[in-house]
């Protein structure tokens, strides 16, 4: 185990702590041990701390808001959604890209302070539990914590996991979630689909214990793209229920209900792209035809095979099948949320649809040209945590700063 507590902060969260007379409770959060500096596509679960816009939360997070909304089914063809206002505490998918630095997966944004902002509160306000102040004051070699400059431009490292982007060998996409109040392994396997078992394989957990304020990475059944490497979205993965945008605004890929076959179509936004067509036919990408023959079912698709070099990668493939397969069914979109009711229950959209239709006013993206797993500039912080990266088992459990947690808490209360 590597050391990561430097002693600066010691005494002052342990005075703090011992004044408040708050419980000190270890928060515990996976780590993944990494050498490599591939990355890969991953989600890290967000409350909203306040009131916020889309843009807002996007900025938050350097994301393209396009990205932010289809990660979270959200109906992308309302007009001027990116100054929609969402609900305090909605929860939300932020698809990231995480990334390997210092032998831990990480991922990485950029925070601007701003007046009566402390570390604390900007760890467990702003960006609701997803990283301490301990960690903030490590990666942006703060001294003095109780000092924050306004205007400051803090690198604030996320929690996030790779897992070769499989569980159990299939598909996965993984999320870094915090956990609540009320929350148990077997309530959140449920709610994304996964196993207990799965859930404990991956964070290396003794028990079904968790603790609010703990992080727990959960892995997301997923469809998984086979773009060539040179592609510039390679690797793009799609959690079951859930869309992407990829090749320039120009693409939609949607994962599930039926199957976990990634499966693309023109994107409904207002931009200008290549063709989608597949060559030698007339199909358009996400086209099907099929021919029922007495040996079966002749199914010819055209699908997305890519984005290279500013060109739209269609194949053409045909196979034969038993059956016909049915009309193709599309996640189901929700509306953009204005209150938590609307979404407490999750209730999908009446009407199953493929987003878009006619007349579509589309959110301009404040960052052009970026998929959904662009937009995050690998930030080179000054140096985070110097923590030894161990191998031994898939995931490490780790116990964070207690202390400087507590220090957070009370700072924020
Ligand atoms: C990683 O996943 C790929 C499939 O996506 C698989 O072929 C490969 O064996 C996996 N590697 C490891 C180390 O599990
Ligand atoms: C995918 O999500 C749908 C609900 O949206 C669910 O019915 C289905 O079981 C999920 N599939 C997998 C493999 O998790
Ligand atoms: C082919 O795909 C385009 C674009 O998604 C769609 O507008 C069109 O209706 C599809 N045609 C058929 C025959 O499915
Ligand atoms: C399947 O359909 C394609 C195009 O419609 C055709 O070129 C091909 O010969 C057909 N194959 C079979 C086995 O019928
Ligand atoms: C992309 O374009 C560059 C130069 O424009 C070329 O060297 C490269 O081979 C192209 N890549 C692919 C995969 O076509």
């Amino acid at each position: 185990m590597g050391t990561r507590k430097p002693y600066s902060s010691f005494t002052i969260s342990s005075l703090l702590c011992f004044l408040s007379f708050f419980p000190v409770s270890l928060a515990k959060s996976t780590i993944e041990p990494c050498a490599v500096s591939d990355t890969c596509g991953a989600m890290v679960g967000y409350s909203l701390y306040t009131d916020l816009k889309v843009a807002e939360v996007a900025n938050l997070f350097q994301v393209d808001p396009v990205a932010l909304l289809t990660a979270n089914a959200i109906d992308i063809s309302y007009p001027d959604l990116e100054n929609h206002i969402l609900p305090a505490r909605l929860f939300l998918k932020v698809p990231v890209v995480c990334a390997c630095k210092d032998g831990i997966r990480k991922s990485f944004t950029r925070y601007r302070t701003r007046p009566s902002d402390t570390l604390g509160s900007v760890a467990d306000g702003v960006f609701s539990g997803l990283v301490s102040a301990e960690q903030i004051r490590d990666a942006n070699g703060i001294t003095d914590p109780t000092v924050l400059d306004v205007g400051l431009t803090l690198t604030v490292p996320l929690p996030c996991t790779c897992f070769n982007s499989t569980d159990n060998l299939l598909p996965a996409v993984y999320l870094s979630y915090v956990v609540r109040p009320g929350d148990t392994v077997s309530g959140i396997a449920a709610r994304y689909y996964t196993t207990v078992t799965d859930i404990m394989t991956v964070n290396a957990m003794g028990s079904m214990t968790v603790k609010p304020g703990d992080i727990v990475s959960i892995p997301l059944p997923a469809c998984a793209s086979s773009f060539p490497r040179y592609s510039s979205d390679f690797g793009l993965i799609v959690p079951n229920g859930s869309y992407a945008i990829a090749a320039s605004h120009c693409v939609q890929c949607s994962c599930g209900p039926g199957n976990l076959k990634l499966y693309c179509t023109p994107a409904s936004l207002a931009v200008s792209c290549s063709s989608m067509q597949c060559k030698n036919s007339n199909l358009m990408l996400g086209n099907v035809t099929m021919q029922q023959s007495s040996a079966g079912c002749n199914v010819t698709s055209c699908s997305y095979g890519g984005y290279v070099n500013g060109t739209i990668v269609t194949t053409l493939s045909t196979s034969l099948q038993p059956r016909c397969p049915g009309d193709h069914q599309f996640p189901p979109l929700i509306a953009p949320p204005t209150a938590l009711s609307d979404v407490s229950s999750l209730a999908p959209a009446p009407s199953p649809s493929q987003s878009g239709g006619t007349g579509t006013t589309l959110p301009k993206p404040s960052t052009p040209g970026s998929s959904v797993f662009s937009g995050l500039s690998p930030a080179n912080g000054p140096s985070g945590s110097a923590s030894s990266a161990p191998s031994l088992s898939k995931a490490l459990t780790v116990f964070s700063n207690a202390l400087f947690s507590c220090l957070t808490i009370v700072i924020v209360l």
